[in-house]
């Protein structure tokens, strides 16, 4: 760990800062993640996660304060220039076709990144070749699609379609993959169905989760980030972020009521 911790990060941001009028959404943060590294982001509503986690992808611009990536500045690069370099969020960069099926989404964001071919050309090829590539074939049963590959995707479940548009960020080969609450508004069942998909992922990308419950992401994540109010007011592992007195006023409070509420 010592040695991992003297590498450079793979994505750090110093001081950033998101203002939106008079509210400060994201207070000079500072944050950073080693390669393969599993973190998530915590926090009650409205705690500054979302606004933090678009300052990552480019969503937005910071007021204040510089991201980098792999050492490099990209502090204002747009969503697309940072997927060029390897950050991949899920899921607005990876929207799924609704009128195709689950094997054809996964052809097309396996080729979008590896190839040059066109949308076009690839969507008119009705040869089973492009199926075949090994990537996809891995990523169906990876991501355990094989009994849905040949479904229209606007007739899978939540939980179905959440398990493919990993998939298909998965297929862009990212070495970032950045979740803002993957599981929201899933069922039980399916919040273990996506979770055993992403345990797969640990080791071979750094993974960056933004999570409302911390049961959820328990056995998952190796590194807690609390957020209250814009700042970042724990940090480190379940015990030691549970334990911290601010985030028992905060955080703990709300998981707490909405668990009694359940
Ligand atoms: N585009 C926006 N314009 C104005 N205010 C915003 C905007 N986006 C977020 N905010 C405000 O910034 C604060 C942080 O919001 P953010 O969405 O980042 O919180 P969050 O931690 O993701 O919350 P949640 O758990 O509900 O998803 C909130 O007070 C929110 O109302
Ligand atoms: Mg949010």
């Amino acid at each position: 760990m010592a040695h991992q911790r003297q590498q450079t990060p793979v994505l750090q941001a110093h001081g950033v800062t998101k203002r939106f009028g008079v509210l400060v959404a994201v207070d000079h943060v500072d944050f950073q993640m080693a390669e393969h590294e599993v973190v998530a982001i915590l926090g009650s509503n409205g705690a500054g996660k979302t606004t933090f986690f678009n300052l990552l992808t480019g969503m937005f611009a910071p007021d204040e304060g510089s991201i980098r990536y792999k050492g490099e500045d990209i502090t204002r690069l747009s969503p697309a220039e940072r997927v060029a370099k390897g950050l991949t969020r899920s899921f607005q960069l990876t929207s799924t076709f609704d009128t195709l099926r689950v094997i054809d989404n996964l052809v097309l964001a396996y080729y979008r990144s590896h190839c040059t071919t066109s949308i076009w050309s690839l969507l008119t090829t009705r040869t089973n070749s492009l199926h075949k590539e090994s990537k996809i074939l891995e990523a169906i049963e990876t991501f355990d699609l094989q009994d849905i590959q040949s479904r229209f995707v606007r007739s899978l479940s939540l939980g179905e379609k959440r398990r493919l548009e990993i998939a298909m960020a998965i297929l862009a080969d990212p070495e970032v993959l950045l979740l803002d609450e993957p599981l929201a508004g899933l069922a039980e069942s399916e919040i273990k169905g996506v979770m055993k998909v992403l345990r797969n992922q640990i080791g071979r990308q750094t993974i960056l989760i933004v999570e409302h419950k911390i049961s959820h992401i328990q056995d998952f994540a190796q590194r807690l980030v609390v957020m209250h109010e814009g700042r970042v007011i724990a940090e480190g592992g379940y015990e030691e972020c549970l334990k911290h007195p601010e985030v028992r006023r905060s955080y703990w409070q709300i998981e707490a009521t909405e668990d009694e509420n359940a």
